[in-house]
């Protein structure tokens, strides 16, 4: 999505006849957005990407909704959700809306199975594990703490080196999850003060073409409904392709944070855009520099949006007892902030060491049964002073 991106044999002209040596035709797909109107790729089958010898049902669940949650402050240990599964069958479903679901997982084992999820775009946040990321557009490197952005309706595989301890954090967005415009200039391009550049964006390779039929399953999510079509050739059977929709990763230590003179808001330290929600992300950096600064947040209400917090590494300035892997959820209308004691352990602090994924939705998130099984019952008396 950042840019364009060409790899591979593609003809000279779109929507051309392309042929082989032998004279067939390669099977130009083109994979468009917002009805042909917005970005897209075109894609150079060997063979026609409609073969398909049967669509059946496919059983897997994530989560069922928790009726009547009480609306107030939650963290939880997303580990106590923690199943059996590979790269899509192990999330946990946590909160969702209409605009986004937000998953935990522990991988712990392969498939050979292929992915794609229909109706929503895709950000793994890969908190522990390495590999590649497998699709049609080639191969991708996978390091530990990259956000992978993966286009819905892209067919893909996510292996790891081992499986040992493979951790993720997978936001669904049902609208294109984007750069933020005004990261980016008239033309496109990444601005000068962009917290990335186009440098830290990883793309896919093209590998030689895998032309081979058989029989070879695809798992496709179609909001909560899975279906798993059954394809006669193998998927990432592409000579070429062209285009700005693709799975790219870009890896959070690469994002350059904002400082400011006193305490700057989330808001600074956005990554992605999507309708209805932001992603942002917390990183190392040097703290406030106003000699009275406090570095803590101050106390804040959000009237607007419900704030996710995935914790990732080291420690957080203003929460006490928060691990990696933890999830807090602040709702809209319930204040909150620091901890007794954290404000003024801040102050005079010059850095923190701290990674965290962020998302604020505006529309409320509604919880499924795994927050009740993961959450922290006293979370919301630990403003208490003792
Ligand atoms: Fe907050």
């Amino acid at each position: 999505m950042p840019f364009y991106v060409k790899q591979g044999q593609i003809p000279h002209k779109r929507h051309i006849a392309f042929e082989k040596e032998n004279g067939e035709l390669y099977r130009e797909e083109l994979f468009s957005t917002h009805g042909f109107s917005n970005i897209y790729s075109n894609k150079y089958h060997h063979n026609m990407p409609t073969k398909a010898l049967e669509v059946a049902p496919y059983a897997l669940g994530h989560g069922e909704a928790w009726d009547d949650p009480l609306i107030q402050n939650y963290k939880l240990d997303s580990r106590v959700a923690d199943c059996e599964g590979n790269f899509f069958s192990a999330r946990n479903k946590i909160f969702y809306n209409k605009d986004l679901a937000l998953y935990t997982a522990k991988v712990t084992r392969d498939t050979d199975e292929f992915y794609r999820n229909a109706y929503a775009d895709e950000v793994v946040f890969v908190h522990q594990g390495q590999g590649t990321l497998y699709s049609e557009y080639g191969t991708l490197e996978v390091k530990q703490w990259d956000y992978l952005v993966i286009p819905r309706g892209t067919t893909y595989q996510l292996k790891f080196s081992d499986y040992a301890n493979v951790r993720l954090f997978v936001i669904e967005s049902f609208s294109m999850v984007e750069v933020p415009k005004h990261f980016r200039n008239e033309y496109g391009q990444l601005l000068e003060s962009a917290p990335y550049c186009e440098r830290d964006i990883r793309t896919p390779e093209l590998q030689d073409a895998v032309v081979e039929s058989g029989v070879f399953p695809l798992v496709c999510k179609f909001g909560d409904k899975y279906q798993q079509m059954t394809l006669q050739w193998h998927p990432f059977d592409l000579v070429g392709w062209d285009g700005c929709v693709y799975p790219w990763a870009f890896n959070i230590t690469e994002y350059a944070p904002k400082v400011g003179q006193i305490h700057l808001p989330p808001s600074d330290h956005l990554v992605f855009t999507a309708h209805n929600f932001v992603i942002c992300n917390f990183v190392p950096r040097p703290y406030d520099f106003h000699p009275k600064s406090i570095p803590a947040p101050y106390y804040h209400n959000n009237i607007d949006s419900d704030e996710v917090l995935y914790y990732v590494d080291g420690d957080f300035m203003s929460r006490t007892g928060i691990e990696a892997g933890y999830l807090t959820l602040h709702q809209k209308g319930v204040p909150h902030g620091p901890q007794p004691g954290r404000t003024e352990a801040s102050i005079g602090k010059k850095e923190t060491y701290e990674y965290a994924v962020m998302v604020d939705t505006f529309a409320p998130l509604q919880l499924t049964e795994h927050v009740h099984k993961c959450m922290s019952p006293d979370y919301n008396r630990s403003w208490i002073e003792d």
